[in-house]
């Protein structure tokens, strides 16, 4: 399992060095993000308490109806992403959770801001922006 990190972690970094040849670099969670289980599936009171965080904290970047047309994220590079597009939607709750968790520049790693179930109610969250 260890060697199979590192070797994730070397895969990475290779490609963030890409990104230094102009290439177009999309997000990828590790593998073993997908099977982490959302204990919150399903569950209404978790989705809306994930709507209250989402409109204080992410907003902002990620818009109203979360298609990463927040007014803060306008001027960003990469622009946040769009919670309605197919690569997101195909997602499992398991790779959000984990993208939340660590983030991304220009997005911040949520890690110490938010606790795990506030983290798996903006997946639940996002999952209903989805439907929308
Ligand atoms: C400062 C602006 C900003 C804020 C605030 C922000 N994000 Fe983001 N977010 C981004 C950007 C930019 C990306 C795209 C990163 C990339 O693809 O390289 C992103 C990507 C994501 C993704 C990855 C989508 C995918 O599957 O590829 C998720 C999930 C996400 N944000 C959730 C959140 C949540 C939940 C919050 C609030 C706790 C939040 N973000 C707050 C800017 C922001």
């Amino acid at each position: 399992m260890k060697t199979n990190f590192k070797f994730l972690v070397l895969i990475a970094l290779l490609f963030i060095g890409g990104k230094s040849f102009g290439q177009e670099i999309s997000w990828t969670a590790p593998e073993y993000s997908n099977t982490l289980k959302n204990p919150f599936a399903g569950n209404k009171k978790a989705t809306d308490e994930g709507k209250v965080i989402y409109n204080q904290m992410c907003v902002l970047c990620h818009g109203v109806n979360g298609q990463g047309n927040g007014e803060a994220g306008l001027t960003l590079e990469p622009r946040p992403a769009n919670f309605l597009a197919l690569h997101v939607q195909n997602e499992t709750d398991g790779a959000i959770f984990w993208k939340i968790t660590n983030g991304k520049a220009p997005m911040a790693t949520y890690f110490e801001i938010l606790t795990d179930d506030q983290r798996w109610k903006l997946v639940n969250y996002i999952r209903e922006l989805e439907k929308k």
